[in-house]
C-alpha cells in the first residue's frame, strides 16, 4: 500500500522511500519522517510543552504546513488577512481523504471560513511524490492571502546540509552553486515574472552527497514565475524548507467560495545525486510531458536565428531549407523577423501578420516548399510583448502592465502585454489560431525576452495578483492551443533558459537552454540542467559560436534534443558533411539519449574530461559521450568507469574504429582505458546488450 493511515499516522510510501506526518494531540499536522523505509507502527507524536519566555513549544517542532500566526517566528508556509483585519491563522487537523493514489489532508481555521487542503500524490514506481496546497475560501468575506507555499519541508538530525541551486545570468544558465548552511537562511528566487536565468525552483539538500552516494532531499516546483525556495536552519540545529509562489509583491484576494491552488512540488528522497537526476528524468517522462508528444522522440530541427538575425526572406529561407534537408533537419524554424515591420528589435512584436516584403507569396510559399523537401514547417513568436512602434501598441497602449504615472522601463525596446486582461489574453490566443489555421504549421518557439516592470494592472481589483494570473494565462493559452492543434509542438524560451523549468516541462514540449551555444560553456550549461531537469525537453544547437570543431559542437549538442543553428550557406563541405554525419548518427541513438537514464561519469573540471552516459530504460542499448578540449600536462590516459548495465550481460561496445565485447560487471568496475590528445576531441561510443 502506498498510502496509509492509521490511527493519527499517514504513511506515504514510494517503491523505495518513505514521507510521514502524522496529528498530534494539539491538532495539527507534524512532519515525522523523511527517507528509507520503517514500519510504520513505530510512529507517534509528540508534542513538545516546555517552553519558555523566549521559546514557545512551537520552535521544537516540525509541521507539515505552518501558518503565519500565534508565537510562530519562523519561514511559515502560508499567511493572510480575513476581513477583520485578523492575520493570524490557525490550522487544525479536520480530516482525510484518499483517493487512488491521493492523500488529502483537511485543516481548518476553527473561526473563520478557511480550509486548506493537502494533497499529496504518490508515484510509487518512480520515488516521488507530489504535494499541492488548495485554499478555500468557504466564509462570506473575501481573504486576501499574502504568501501561499506550495510546500513547507522539515530535514532529519542537526548536522549541516549542502544546498544547491544555480546562480546563473543569461548566457550562463545552471550555474551550480553549492553552500554549507550553518545557520540563518538561504534563499533563491524570482521577482521578474518569469523563473529566470539566476537561481532556479527548487531545492536540493544534501549530506556526503556525490554522484554515487549520500543521503539528498529535493523538491521541484511546478513554476514558471516568481518563486521563491527558502532553507533555513535555526538555532536547534534543525533544517527546514519552504518552496513556492514568491511572496514578493504577491497578494491573491480570495472571494467567498473560491479556492487558490498552488503550484505542484515533486519532491522525493535519493542516495545520490546520479540517483535523485534519474528518478527526476524519467518521473518527468512519464508524468509531466504533454502527453500528445511524450513518448515521441523530439525531431532534430534547423533555426537560422544565430546565423541570419533579422536578415530573412523566402529566397534566403529556401536556400537554408535546402542545406537544412541535406544534412537531415526534420523541422524547419524561422524565427524572429518575418512578421510586421520587424527589421531589428526596435518594431514589430505584437503585430503577428507576415511581413510581405520579406514573402512577397506570404509566408505559405516557404511553407509549402519546406514541406515538398519532407520537413515540418516551425514559427517563432514572442506573444506576451509589445514594441512601442506597433500596431497594437498604436490601437491599444493601455495593454500593457504600466502606471499613467510612470514612464515604461522599455528592455529590448519592448513591453510586457498584460495577459490578466482577458481581451489581451484572448488576442494572444486569436494570433496563434490564424497562424495555426491558415499555415501547416507543426512546431512554435514562445519566446519571452525581458523582465515585467512598472507592474500595474488597474483591470485586477487586487493588483498584486498579476503576477501568478499572469503564468497562468500563458499556460492556459498554450493548453487551448494545445486542445485546438494537438499535432503542434510548443518550445519554452525565454532569452535562452530563463523558463527551462518544471513549469514548462507540463505545458510545453521542449524548453530553450541558453542563448550560449559555445560548446564549452554548453558542456557546465547541460550539466548545470541535468541535475534537476529531465533530458528531452534540453534543446541543444550547433551552430557557429565559439571555436571548437564541427565535431566537437556535435557531439556535444547530440547529448540533448538535436537543433542546428549554423549558417548552412557559409560554413565549408567538410563542416556540412560532419553535421550530416553526426546528424545521421543522432537519429540512430536519440531514443536512448532522450528516453534513457543518464549518467554524469567525469567531470571535465575534476577530471580533465568530460563523460556522459545514457542507457535505455531495458538497459539494452547504452550511449557515451566523451569531450575534451584538450588535454593538458600530458594527461592523455583516461579511465572511464561506465554505470547502469546489467554486470551479468555482456555488452558490444563500439568505439567507431574498433568494437570490444566484455560484461556489464567489467565496464562498470575495470573500466575503459582511454587515450586522448590533441584540441577539442569527442567520442560517442555506442553499447548494446548481446
Ligand atoms: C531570444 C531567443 O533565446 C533566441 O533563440 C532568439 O529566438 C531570439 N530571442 C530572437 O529574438
Amino acid at each position: 500500500m502506498s498510502i496509509l493511515a492509521e490511527k493519527n499516522i499517514f504513511t506515504l510510501n514510494t517503491q523505495n522511500y518513505q514521507y510521514v506526518m502524522g496529528v498530534g494531540a494539539d491538532n495539527i499536522l507534524h512532519h515525522l519522517h523523511w527517507g528509507r523505509q520503517v514500519p510504520s507502527d513505530d510512529f507517534s507524536v509528540y508534542v513538545y510543552k516546555e517552553q519558555n519566555s523566549n521559546h514557545s513549544a512551537l520552535d521544537f517542532m516540525n509541521f507539515e504546513y505552518t501558518p503565519f500566526g500565534s508565537t510562530m517566528y519562523r519561514e511559515c508556509a502560508f499567511k493572510c488577512v480575513f476581513a477583520d483585519g485578523c492575520r493570524d491563522t490557525v490550522l487544525y487537523y479536520d480530516s482525510f481523504v484518499i483517493n487512488a493514489n491521493t492523500l488529502t489532508v483537511v485543516l481548518k481555521d476553527p473561526h473563520y471560513g478557511l480550509t486548506v487542503e493537502l494533497n499529496y500524490t504518490v508515484y510509487s514506481e518512480s520515488d516521488v511524490i507530489t504535494r499541492n496546497a488548495v485554499i478555500k475560501n468557504t466564509g462570506a468575506d473575501d481573504i486576501v492571502i499574502e504568501k501561499a507555499c506550495s510546500a513547507e519541508f522539515s530535514f532529519p538530525g542537526r548536522r549541516n546540509y549542502n544546498i544547491y541551486n544555480s546562480n546563473g545570468t543569461w548566457s550562463g544558465e545552471n550555474n551550480i552553486r553549492v553552500q554549507k548552511l550553518k545557520c540563518g537562511t538561504i534563499a533563491y528566487e524570482s521577482r521578474k515574472g518569469i523563473s529566470g536565468h539566476g537561481n532556479s525552483p527548487y531545492f536540493i539538500v544534501g549530506q556526503d552527497e556525490c554522484e554515487d552516494s549520500g543521503k539528498i532531499f529535493f523538491a521541484v516546483l511546478e513554476y514558471s514565475g516568481n518563486f521563491k525556495v527558502a532553507v533555513n536552519k535555526d538555532g536547534f540545529g534543525v533544517t527546514r524548507a519552504v518552496i513556492g509562489v514568491n511572496e514578493f509583491d504577491f497578494s491573491y484576494t480570495l472571494k467567498s467560495g473560491c479556492e487558490f491552488v498552488t503550484p505542484n512540488v515533486h519532491f522525493g528522497y535519493a542516495e545520490s545525486l546520479g540517483e535523485m537526476s534519474n528518478t527526476l528524468n524519467s518521473f518527468a517522462r512519464k508524468n509531466i510531458f504533454p502527453k500528445q508528444f511524450a513518448d515521441e522522440v523530439l525531431p532534430v530541427l534547423y533555426n537560422s536565428w544565430e546565423a541570419t538575425g533579422f536578415d530573412i526572406d523566402t529566397q534566403g529561407q529556401k536556400k537554408l531549407a535546402d542545406k537544412a534537408k541535406q544534412i537531415g533537419a526534420e523541422l524547419f524554424v524561422v524565427d524572429d523577423g518575418w512578421f510586421g515591420e520587424r527589421k531589428d528589435d526596435y518594431a514589430g512584436l505584437g503585430d503577428w501578420y507576415v511581413d510581405r516584403e520579406k514573402f512577397p507569396n506570404d509566408l505559405t510559399e516557404l511553407v509549402e516548399y519546406v514541406n515538398s523537401l519532407g520537413m515540418d514547417f516551425g514559427l517563432w513568436l514572442e506573444p506576451e510583448m509589445v514594441n512601442e512602434n506597433s500596431d497594437l501598441f498604436r490601437k491599444h497602449p493601455d495593454w500593457t502592465y504600466h502606471y499613467d504615472t510612470r514612464k515604461a522601463s522599455e528592455l529590448r525596446h519592448q513591453l510586457v502585454l498584460n495577459l490578466t486582461k482577458p481581451k489581451v489574453h484572448e488576442y494572444v490566443f486569436n494570433c496563434f489560431d490564424e497562424l495555426l489555421s491558415k499555415y501547416n504549421i507543426k512546431y512554435i518557439k514562445w519566446d519571452m525576452n525581458r523582465p515585467f516592470s512598472e507592474v500595474g494592472a488597474e483591470n485586477l481589483e487586487n493588483e498584486k495578483m498579476l503576477w501568478f494570473l499572469h503564468v497562468r494565462s500563458v499556460y492556459d493559452v498554450v493548453d487551448r492551443l494545445k486542445g485546438k492543434y494537438p499535432h503542434v509542438q510548443f518550445e519554452a524560451c525565454a532569452s535562452g533558459g530563463g523558463r527551462a523549468d518544471w513549469g514548462s516541462f507540463r505545458h510545453f514540449d521542449q524548453v530553450w537552454t541558453s542563448d550560449n551555444t559555445d560548446a564549452l560553456d554548453r558542456i557546465y550549461i547541460q550539466k548545470g540542467f541535468s541535475l534537476i531537469n529531465p533530458t528531452k525537453p534540453m534543446r541543444a544547437w550547433v551552430t557557429d559560436t565559439g571555436n571548437a570543431s564541427m565535431d566537437f559542437k556535435c557531439k556535444i549538442a547530440m547529448q540533448g534534443a538535436l537543433g542546428i543553428g549554423c549558417n548552412l550557406t557559409k560554413i565549408s563541405q567538410e563542416d556540412l558533411q560532419t553535421i550530416k554525419e553526426n546528424v545521421k548518427l543522432y537519429k540512430k541513438i536519440r531514443k536512448t539519449v532522450q528516453f534513457g537514464d543518464r549518467f554524469r561519469l567525469m567531470d571535465l573540471d575534476r577530471d580533465e574530461l568530460s563523460a556522459v552516459q545514457y542507457v535505455s530504460e531495458d538497459k539494452s542499448e547504452s550511449v557515451v559521450f566523451t569531450a575534451t578540449p584538450g588535454t593538458r600536462f600530458m594527461h592523455n590516459y583516461f579511465n572511464i568507469f561506465l554505470k547502469g548495465l546489467e554486470k551479468d550481460k555482456k555488452y558490444i561496445l563500439d568505439f567507431g574504429d574498433k568494437k570490444v565485447i566484455k560484461t556489464g560487471a567489467y565496464l562498470m568496475n575495470v573500466g575503459v582505458e582511454k587515450k586522448y590528445s590533441g584540441k577539442f576531441v569527442s567520442e560517442i561510443w555506442i553499447l548494446k546488450r548481446l
